[in-house]
């Protein structure tokens, strides 16, 4: 084993028999059911399952936006359960990079100030997050949109502001519902290689995908049914190139 092991580290994000329902009584409806999950620094985990399955509410309750009404959820080892809001908005904000299925673009704001602006809250001054904020957009391929206010953009290019934006600062964990939904398959692509490359620098990442050429991104593919890790599979790679995914009924998807 070498010292990048994923698993000889501890887990930056952990779900511990982790349930939640929503709803009272005959409405009750249980978006998760006692889900166990560790992702470690360096790997990429895709999400997949059909709709209603509890992919998008495994996301939010990882990124402390909802709390489980049963288990526990514990980023870089820190019960999120356990904090106040004000320390559970800082840890938010420090640790956890989220990508948001429609984006969630404050309309008032550039594209740079939206990227900027969680890390001038942490105190980085204003030049510094601009200039983080220009080098993440240059990443994902749109730099001359700096100054640019979301309405004035295509769903694509919000969408590549979203991701800069979770990607900015020293996020350890960068959590992600779709994140090429409205993008073309080599915009997409460039997305994928991007995360990828942030893991392999040592984040954790997990990914909500309804694509399985875009799973094959990821180091482990976990599959929801009705609330519950169903299997997991394995995205192999070489050399950075997405292969097949063995699909749990046996078949080989691409
Ligand atoms: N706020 C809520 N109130 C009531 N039920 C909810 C709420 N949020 C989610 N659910 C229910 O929980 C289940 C899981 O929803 P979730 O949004 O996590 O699914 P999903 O896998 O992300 O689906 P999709 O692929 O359509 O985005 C669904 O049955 C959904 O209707
Ligand atoms: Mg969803």
């Amino acid at each position: 084993m070498s010292h990048t092991d994923p698993r000889r580290t501890a887990a930056v994000l952990q779900l511990a028999k982790v349930s939640r329902v929503h709803g009272r009584g005959a409405a009750e409806v249980h978006a998760l059911r006692g889900v166990d999950l560790a992702v470690h620094p360096g790997e990429f985990v895709a999400v997949m399952g059909p709709s209603g399955s509890g992919k998008s509410t495994l996301l939010t309750l990882a990124g402390g936006l909802d709390l489980p009404s049963q288990g526990e959820v514990l980023v870089e080892g820190v019960a999120l359960g356990g904090l106040s809001r004000g320390r559970l908005a800082d840890l938010r904000r420090r640790s956890v990079g989220y990508v948001f299925q429609d984006y969630n673009l404050i309309p008032a704001l550039t594209a740079a100030e939206n990227i900027a602006l969680p890390r001038e809250l942490d105190g980085v001054p204003g030049r510094t997050a601009r200039r983080e904020a220009l080098t993440a957009l240059e990443e994902l391929g749109i730099g001359e949109l700096a100054d640019r206010f979301p309405d004035d953009m295509s769903g694509g290019q919000q969408q590549r502001v979203a991701i800069a934006r979770a990607l900015i600062g020293d996020r350890r964990l960068v959590l992600a519902d779709e994140p090429t939904g409205a993008l073309d398959s080599a915009t997409g692509e460039a997305v994928l290689a991007v995360l990828r490359a942030r893991c392999d620098a040592g984040a954790a990442a997990m990914m909500v995908t309804h694509a399985a050429e875009h799973a094959a991104w990821a180091d482990r593919v976990v599959h929801l049914r009705d609330g519950e890790v169903a299997s997991e599979s394995v995205g192999r790679r070489f050399g950075g190139h997405p292969v097949a995914v063995p699909h749990p009924s046996g078949e080989v998807v691409r």
